[in-house]
């Protein structure tokens, strides 16, 4: 409280003792700090997976995400006030999203929510987020419940039914009818992606041999690829993550499986190349933009993003990280205020905002409407394919 108001309180004529009046004002004051300070700075919560398993989805939507922070305030911020992200990290272990987002929310105060990149940690958080009424922002999740949580949820990416349909179709034009499917039965994303790809497959008159599961943090994939390998296939779709993917494509190769393998935004990570080595090279996977895909919009990203993170080259999470925050930021522009209340309905409202990852404008379910982009691996490098259209 300025000492100017404190003057202005008319002190001398509050009816109680002074011992009293100075309790009532150390803790007037005292309530008051908190507020004071809060207004000082926008607090946006941001959740990923900075480390554990899924380490290079959270590290890359992160520095995106910061990298869009960092610009927002050089440029002022916005509504004459500067963003401080607080970031915490679920370590890609279960149950620790919604820890996370249980403190961002209660202890920090935050206006929004930013993430999560694997549906799963998505899911535990946006209940919280929605039971609070403060918006969250998913960067990448892409299996539908998530927005589908309630109406402060949103997300500035594609959701699988389109990516399953996606690669689909991608079978069909690769002329693979006899497809088999290994995906993970402890992941959202897996168990949604398999069956938005099944559906469409079928009817598009291709046939299934083989429907096989493991688990996140499996290893040994053998069992499930030597059925697959009994049964026959012309191509394999693993709808998963880069870990157990890359260790899929090994164990198939080991056993002289040498059908193509195919699978989602799972994929993408530099580790799935060194982990998977020789035996990813020839890999198809979809994907929410490509670096190498020469628009504008991606150059200019990809060289801020290069000169901010030592020359690293940023991937579809960094350019979802990077959009998240721009998207959040816009919204928070056109709403004139962080009210929660007002900010979800400018959210809601976005148009045809142009973001690194395409033109994003948000559905009646909170959900971006955005174009894919296949990707394989060649010579040892992710390179661009094609653009799919929504
Ligand atoms: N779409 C994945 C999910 O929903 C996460 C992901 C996004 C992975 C983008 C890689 C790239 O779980």
């Amino acid at each position: 409280m300025p000492p100017a108001l404190l003057t202005a309180m008319k002190l001398p004529r509050l009816p109680f003792p002074s011992l009293t009046f100075s309790l009532f004002l150390t803790t007037a004051l005292a309530a008051l700090a908190p507020a004071v300070r809060a207004q000082d700075t926008i607090k946006v919560g941001e959740v990923a997976s900075l480390t554990g398993k899924e380490a290079t989805f959270g590290q890359s939507s992160h520095k995106g995400t910061l990298l869009a922070i960092e610009e927002l305030n050089a440029a002022g911020g916005v509504l004459g006030k500067k963003f401080e992200l607080l970031t915490e990290d679920n370590q890609s272990k279960a149950g620790e999203s919604a820890t996370a987002a249980r403190k961002l929310l209660a202890r920090d105060k935050v206006v929004a929510l930013l993430g999560e990149v694997a549906s799963s940690r998505s899911l535990e958080m946006a209940p919280l987020a929605q039971a609070q009424k403060i918006p969250m922002v998913s960067p990448a999740s892409t299996n539908p419940k998530v927005t589908e949580t309630g109406n402060y949820v949103f997300r500035v990416c594609f959701i699988d039914p389109f990516q399953g349909t996606v690669m689909a179709k991608f079978a069909v034009q690769r002329g693979w009818k006899k497809v088999a499917i290994l995906s993970s039965s402890s992941s959202a994303y897996s168990v949604g992606l398999a069956k938005y790809f099944k559906e469409t497959h079928l009817a598009g008159g291709g046939t299934l041999s083989a429907e096989q599961k493991y688990a996140e943090g499996d290893k040994d994939f053998k069992a499930q690829l030597t059925a697959i390998k009994a049964a026959g296939a012309d191509a394999i779709f693993v709808p998963g993550y880069y870990t157990e993917c890359a260790l899929i494509a090994k164990q198939a190769r080991e056993l002289g499986m040498n059908q193509p393998l195919f699978g989602g935004d799972g994929w993408e990570s530099e580790s799935l190349l060194t982990i998977g080595g020789a035996a990813v090279e020839g890999v198809f996977f979809s994907t929410h933009y490509a670096p190498d895909n020469a628009t504008s919009a991606v150059a200019t990203f990809v060289k801020k993003f290069k000169a901010r993170w030592k020359d690293e080259t940023p991937d579809a999470m960094a350019a979802l990280g990077y959009d998240s925050a721009m998207v959040l930021a816009d919204a928070m522009k056109r709403a004139g205020t962080t009210d929660a209340a007002k900010l979800r309905n400018a959210l809601a409202a976005t148009k045809a905002f142009a973001g690194v990852t395409g033109q994003a404008t948000m559905d009646a379910d909170r959900n971006a409407i955005k174009a894919a982009a296949i990707i394989t691996v060649k010579n040892g490098k992710f390179t661009f394919m094609q653009e799919v259209a929504p």
